[in-house]
């Protein structure tokens, strides 16, 4: 459990972790890569765990020093049959990431992971892998974890995905890595593309027109050395904390700023937000910048369409930030935040309201008022976070803001994607 306090002038220079997406992807292409793949700056978060975990089970020798880790990869067909069931723990992106590549292989796997995973929607996976060939089943019958997947010979399809979800579109492309030809995945809006970038960096022949992106099946990947950038979605609860905060100006090192994740940006600049970016450089074929975020004034704005795959997973965090914004904003087209590790419009919705916001949940989004500059927005509360890593952490920034005392009770859960986010919060508010 946590307590926080209000607080003011938030200074200082922080780094966050290693990007949550990429941590996963490098240890997959590394495992089916020949040679060693070097990955530094990797995200020691309980998901990407999950994923090294998963492929141990499978026979890759995976060493970890530090921050950095070494994959040794056995090449597209080293991987052997696990022993058990591959137990994927919270995490989504593992699970269906995972799939595409079991469905490809030469043996069953059985995948399960905790209560939340194992009820989140995977008949999103299951049906572009059966139109390619695999046997893929539901162990309750209910298109969630368990699945038991029998790898078979893969047909190259084009699918076109009925959402815009970076983690449906990898499964296939990975499947397609051991399809009979081409695979193309079409999707309605552009989500992010790391699977993309990297498998071209290990060596496959990808080609993107639009959203629809096509794999040829390569011979061979190749491994890699990758260095990891900062998780735009952690430094998300930064760039929210320094701009709610009075008085705060914090430089957040060494952050990827791929147009496919950066939406927060736009939305935040849109909003009136200080931000400048500094020592904007690539690394590892990614975009990546240091952030200088400042306490701003804010006005309301509404957040829809194409940009939302850009900014999903930190949606809850601007409903936050859109608290302290004069006037009405509206979010809309974001219906995959109830199916996300919790139902995130009910959960934010309910705990905004019972800090003092303004806001009314919609099927595919928020509304949130701001009447008045003069009255602050929130007040403490004792937060509701269903074990929701994001929403563990929202609130905590909220903390920051809010008067009186907020309570975090199963604070514990922000180790999924950012271990030591308690312990970096306190050492701002110490300053
Ligand atoms: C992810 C994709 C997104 C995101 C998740 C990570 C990924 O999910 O919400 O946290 O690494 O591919 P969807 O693909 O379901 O939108």
């Amino acid at each position: 459990m946590k307590r926080l306090k209000k607080q003011t002038g938030l200074l200082g220079t922080l780094t966050v972790p290693g990007d949550k997406s990429i941590s996963h992807r490098a240890v997959m292409l590394g495992a089916l890569a020949e040679g060693d793949t070097i990955i530094q700056g990797f995200l020691k978060g309980a998901d990407c765990l999950s994923t090294i975990d998963c492929f141990r089970q499978m026979g890759i020798h995976i060493e970890e020093t530090g921050d950095t880790l070494v994959v040794h990869g056995k090449g597209l067909h080293g991987l052997q049959a696990p022993t058990g069931t591959l137990d994927v723990g919270n995490s989504g992106t593992t699970t269906r990431l995972i799939s595409g590549i079991l469905a490809g292989q030469n043996f069953v796997s059985t995948l399960s992971g905790d209560a939340s995973l194992n009820s989140r929607p995977m008949k999103r996976i299951m049906s572009p892998l059966s139109m390619m060939g695999a046997d893929i089943q539901s162990k309750n019958k209910d298109n969630c974890a368990p699945l038991t997947i029998k790898g078979a010979p893969l047909r190259g399809i084009h699918y076109t995905s009925p959402v815009a979800s970076a983690q449906v579109k990898s499964c296939v492309l990975l499947a397609g890595l051991y399809a009979d030809g081409q695979t193309s995945v079409t999707e309605p809006a552009l989500s992010r593309d790391h699977t993309e970038r990297m498998l071209r960096a290990f060596g496959a022949d990808l080609q993107t027109q639009g959203t629809t992106c096509t794999i040829t099946p390569p011979k061979r990947l190749y491994g890699q050395h990758i260095q990891v950038p900062g998780d735009i979605s952690s430094a998300a609860f930064f760039i929210v904390a320094a701009l709610i905060t009075p008085d705060s100006c914090l430089l957040i090192k060494n952050v990827g700023i791929n147009p496919t994740r950066s939406g927060i940006l736009t939305v935040c600049k849109q909003m009136g937000a200080n931000i400048t970016f500094q020592n904007l450089r690539e690394e590892g074929g990614e975009p990546v910048a240091d952030l200088l975020v400042k306490s701003s004034r804010l006005h309301g704005t509404v957040i829809e369409g194409d940009i939302i795959p850009s900014l999903i997973d930190e949606l809850p965090v601007i409903a936050l930030l859109c608290c302290f914004a004069e006037g009405e904003t509206v979010i809309r087209d974001a219906a995959e935040l109830r199916i996300k590790e919790s139902d995130r419009i009910a959960l934010v919705s309910q705990n905004l309201a019972a800090m003092g916001a303004d806001i009314l949940p919609t099927e595919d989004g928020f509304i949130i008022n701001r009447h008045s500059q003069k009255i602050p927005p929130l007040h403490g509360a004792s937060i509701h976070c269903a074990m929701d890593h994001r929403i563990a952490m929202t609130f905590a920034v909220a903390g920051l803001s809010a008067d009186g005392e907020t309570i975090i009770t199963d604070s514990h859960c922000v180790d999924v994607s950012y271990p030591g986010f308690f312990e970096q919060l306190k050492q701002l508010c110490l300053k």
